[in-house]
C-alpha cells in the first residue's frame, strides 16, 4: 500500500470512536511499562476475555507479549495528559501519575473510569500488530465519564443519548 493510501485508510479507521485506555505490565526487571491503547475491545464473558493490539515497532512489544499478566486502565474524562504521557516516548512514565499494584504486580493508574487485571490468555499475530488477549482475573468500575478518541483528537460525552439496549 502507498503512503497516501496508508494515510487515507488510517484516517478512515479513525472515524470510529473509541474510548482511551493505558496498558501495562512489570518488565522482567519488574520496572512498570505502559503504553496508550484504543484498540482495546471486550471479547467474552464465560470466560471473561478481553483484547488490545500492540504494535510490532513498541520498544514494549516483547515486554507485553512475554509477561504473564498484563492490565488495562480505561481513562476518564479528566486524563488526557496521562494518555498523553503513556503515547510519547519519555523515560519515566510512571514516575508522572499515581499508580499502585495489582495482586499480580502490574501497575493500576489511580483515577481510571475502571480496570481490569489480567493473565495474558493469547497472542495473536496480525500484520505490523499482535493481538493480546488477556483473561480478566479482577476488575473495577468507578461511575466516573471517560475519555473518548475520535479521528485524531480527544473528546469527552457532554451529555448522555438514549439509554442503550441492555439484556
Ligand atoms: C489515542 C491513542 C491510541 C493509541 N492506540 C495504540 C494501540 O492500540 N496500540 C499500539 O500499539 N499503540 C497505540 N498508540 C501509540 C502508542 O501509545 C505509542 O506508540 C507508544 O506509547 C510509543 O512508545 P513505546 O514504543 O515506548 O511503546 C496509541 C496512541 C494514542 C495517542
Amino acid at each position: 500500500m502507498d503512503a497516501e493510501k496508508r494515510k487515507a485508510l488510517r484516517n478512515a479507521f479513525g472515524t470510529f470512536m473509541t474510548g482511551v485506555t493505558v496498558v501495562t505490565t512489570l518488565d522482567s526487571a519488574g520496572t512498570p511499562q505502559g503504553f496508550t491503547a484504543n484498540s482495546f475491545s471486550s471479547v467474552s464473558l464465560d470466560p471473561a476475555l478481553l483484547l488490545v493490539s500492540i504494535d510490532k515497532r513498541s520498544a514494549n512489544f516483547a515486554t507485553f507479549t512475554e509477561s504473564r499478566h498484563f492490565a488495562i486502565n480505561v481513562l476518564s474524562a479528566g486524563q488526557q495528559e496521562t494518555s498523553n504521557i503513556f503515547a510519547q516516548k519519555i523515560p519515566d512514565r510512571f514516575s508522572l501519575v499515581d499508580w499502585v499494584e495489582a495482586d499480580s504486580g502490574v501497575p493500576l493508574l489511580a483515577g481510571s473510569s475502571a480496570w481490569f487485571e489480567c493473565e495474558l490468555w493469547q497472542v495473536v499475530d496480525a500484520g505490523d500488530h499482535a493481538i493480546l488477549i488477556g483473561k480478566v482475573v479482577e476488575f473495577e468500575s468507578q461511575g466516573s465519564a471517560g475519555l473518548g478518541y475520535y479521528r485524531g483528537a480527544y473528546f469527552t460525552a457532554q451529555h448522555h443519548m438514549a439509554q442503550g439496549v441492555t439484556a
